[in-house]
């Protein structure tokens, strides 16, 4: 199995989320599933995550230092089984690029968790406590997927 999670830039919210739910993964001796991350937009490509994001990885031990951002293709929706959109935007965008015969299930990552909210706020142009949400949020994604995953 292998999961894709997708935002604009990939380089706050979606590498937020790989690197929390592969280190819960790593934890856990989930060893089977790969995580990715890759965004809708073209602005980042190539470059590592937001330094704010990384900063706020780092203080609660994920590591999304080595992380590079690439776009999302149509070649995801067939590699990947799981595709969640860090936001409505997003996941309109993910939706308009799928092929007909795409195999991967698209879905909102915040679907994961019991939060009345389907969206992970975009914290690139607020402060550094929007950053800190992201963790939070992605945390709950991660343990929700994971929780998921359990029942099956
Ligand atoms: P992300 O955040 O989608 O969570 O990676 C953003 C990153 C960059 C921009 C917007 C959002 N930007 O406009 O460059």
């Amino acid at each position: 199995m292998n999961i894709l999670f997708v935002c604009l830039g990939n380089i706050c919210r979606s590498p937020t989320a790989e690197a929390i739910l592969r280190h819960k993964f790593a934890t856990g001796g989930i060893d089977w599933i790969d995580v990715d991350s890759a965004g809708t937009a073209a602005y980042h490509i190539g470059n590592p995550p937001d330094p704010r994001s990384i900063a706020a990885g780092e203080c609660r031990g994920y590591d999304l230092s080595k992380l590079k951002a690439r776009q999302l293709s149509t070649h995801d929706f067939y590699k990947f089984d799981h595709i969640l959109a860090m936001d409505i935007e997003n996941l309109t965008n993910i939706e308009k690029l799928r092929p007909t015969d795409a195999t991967a299930k698209v879905n909102l990552a915040m679907a994961y968790t019991s939060f009345d909210i389907s969206e992970v706020p975009d914290p690139y142009y607020g402060n550094d406590q929007g950053f800190v949400n992201v963790i939070d949020l992605c945390e709950s994604i991660a343990d929700g997927f994971i929780a998921s995953i359990s029942e099956k």
